[in-house]
């Protein structure tokens, strides 16, 4: 058993993984993100003793701040969206490793000021020269932050230290921009050293899709077209934009949503066992899987965008998407979308998968149902049978984390009458071991090397790929159809499906 292939080898995996000694610097730290998402994660992985003792947090920011107010921000943001409890012996050690560095993106003494910075932590904090750079930053800055770390040495790996890019999506609008930007990145980086977020694949959730069809006997049998009829793929927000309209519009939910955690979600559903679970067998298989992706020929036909109207929503009334502050009123983004994609390989060959997103829908939740056919025969007469759906396994990512199987049952009585009834697995009843936020896991990931939860270069350029033509499709071809905040999506939608026999199910 080698000891290289923790699928094979769980008690690897078991032990506990702590990152060396290591700094984090953040750019685009007064972000929401890095608020409400990568301070919290620093302080939640300290707590559980994942981080070492020396770990440093760099912030790099145009703010006129001093040491103290960056740290004094970083305790604001950990207080209120922090998972674990606040304790203060952990959060004196984390303070200790604490910078900030003011400047703009293209400020060279803000750079050098950068790296005085590093070599200072590197003496009092023992951090190695280990040092990841995360951009949280607009898409529009990643050329320039990356061609800085570059022209101020700090991408440099000297002396066995090592350097790491970390970098949010959206990559790119488009597969040439992301071609385009991966050129940049590669320029500068070799692509050990750069870790692309999906944030969906840090999710317990969605890593447990590998586990389930890679470490049971039971469902791998009839994981393909013999036996599947459909796969549905969604993932609803009852949100709205919020304050996000900058980023938003234009970009709208098939580029937010679809292109990276969808496709993901697809990939790791429909990809062949990898020879092992390291990086590199994970992506082969992921990029096999998502370059057999066939779209319609018909794009007016199997897809669907759509726009919020206003409508109520937890008995509250919700503006539609072109009155929101901020959006051109004009606007045709889509806060929907909903595309159907077959996969050209032995195993999916007439399968259909329908991929949904959108933002002020019925509610929040993401889940991949894997409808299964019909049985060929039934011994029971017509009306026994009238309240059976299709079978289905249903793996709940969010919020009610766990996996559904969903079959007919005789109902209690004289008749033979059968009825659909659920076999549940949830999280939160068969563990309690707690699960850690996505972009805890993800950092840790990063100061570890270990990259099979990011996507790499080929991935993402082949889901742009598929996005692409839908893009330009709809470009072409009129606007958005109109849906009332708090439903479903719009009409045309549910038609899609029901051309084809099917309907969508309501989570
Ligand atoms: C982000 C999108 O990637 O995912 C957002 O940009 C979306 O628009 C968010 O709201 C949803 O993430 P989660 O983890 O809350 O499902």
């Amino acid at each position: 058993m080698s000891s290289s292939n923790p699928l094979r080898d769980p008690a690897d995996r078991r032990l506990p993984r702590i990152a060396g000694p290591s700094g984090l610097v953040i750019f685009g730290v007064t972000g929401d993100l890095s608020r409400k998402k990568l301070m919290p994660a620093v302080y939640d992985l300290a707590n559980r003793g994942l981080l070492p003792p020396g770990f440093s947090l760099v912030g790099f920011a145009r703010r006129d701040w001093e040491h103290e107010d960056f740290a004094q921000v970083v305790h604001d943001a950990v207080k209120e969206h922090s998972r674990t409890p606040f304790r203060e012996e952990v959060w004196q050690q984390l303070i200790q490793g604490m910078r900030f560095v003011q400047g703009t993106f293209d400020d060279d003494d803000a750079f050098e000021r950068l790296r005085g910075t590093i070599e200072e932590l590197d003496k009092a904090q023992g951090t190695g020269g280990n040092f990841a750079f995360y951009l949280s930053v607009p898409p529009k800055s990643f050329p320039v932050v990356i061609q800085q770390l570059k022209k101020h040495g700090l991408a440099d790996q000297t002396n066995g230290s090592w350097r790491r890019a970390v970098i949010e999506k959206p990559f790119g609008h488009d597969l040439k921009s992301a071609e385009e930007l991966n050129a940049i990145v590669h320029e500068v980086f070799g692509s050990d050293q750069v870790f692309r977020i999906d944030h969906y694949l840090g999710k317990e959730t969605v890593q447990n899709i590998l586990a389930l069809r890679f470490a049971n006997t039971m469902f791998e049998p009839i994981w393909n077209r013999s036996y599947v009829d459909h796969i549905q793929i969604t993932m609803a927000e009852d949100i709205g934009i919020g304050g996000r309209a900058g980023y938003y519009d234009g970009i709208g939910a098939a580029r937010d949503v679809i292109q990276n955690h969808l496709l993901q979600l697809l990939a790791l559903t429909a990809m062949e066992e990898p020879a092992s679970f390291d990086a590199d067998a994970l992506a082969a298989e992921k990029t096999k899987v998502l370059g057999a992706v066939r779209l319609p020929k018909d794009l007016g036909r199997d897809t669907v965008r759509g726009q919020y109207a206003a409508g109520w929503q937890g008995g509250a009334k919700a503006v539609g998407y072109l009155e929101e502050d901020g959006i051109d009123p004009k606007s045709k983004t889509d806060t929907y979308a909903a595309i159907k994609v077959g996969i050209d390989n032995r195993r999916w060959a007439g399968v259909p998968f329908y991929l949904r997103t959108g933002k002020r829908l019925g509610r929040r939740v993401t889940e991949i149902a894997v409808v299964f056919q019909r049985a060929p025969h039934s011994p029971f007469d017509t009306t026994a049978t009238e309240e059976l759906g299709s079978n289905a396994i249903v793996i709940r990512v969010q919020p009610d984390e766990g996996v559904t199987v969903r079959f007919g049952s005789k109902v209690p009585g004289t008749s033979m009458e059968i009825r659909d009834v659920s076999m549940d697995f949830a999280y939160g009843e068969s563990f309690t071991e707690s699960s850690p936020e996505a972009y805890e896991r993800l950092i840790l990931d990063v100061l570890l090397g270990d990259a099979n939860l990011f996507p790499r270069t080929e991935e993402v350029e082949l889901s742009w790929k598929i996005l692409d033509p839908i893009e330009e499709y709809w470009d072409e071809h009129g606007t958005p159809a109109q849906y009332p905040a708090g439903t479903w999506g719009p009409v045309e939608a549910d038609d899609m499906l029901e051309r084809d026999g099917r309907s969508w199910r309501r989570p």
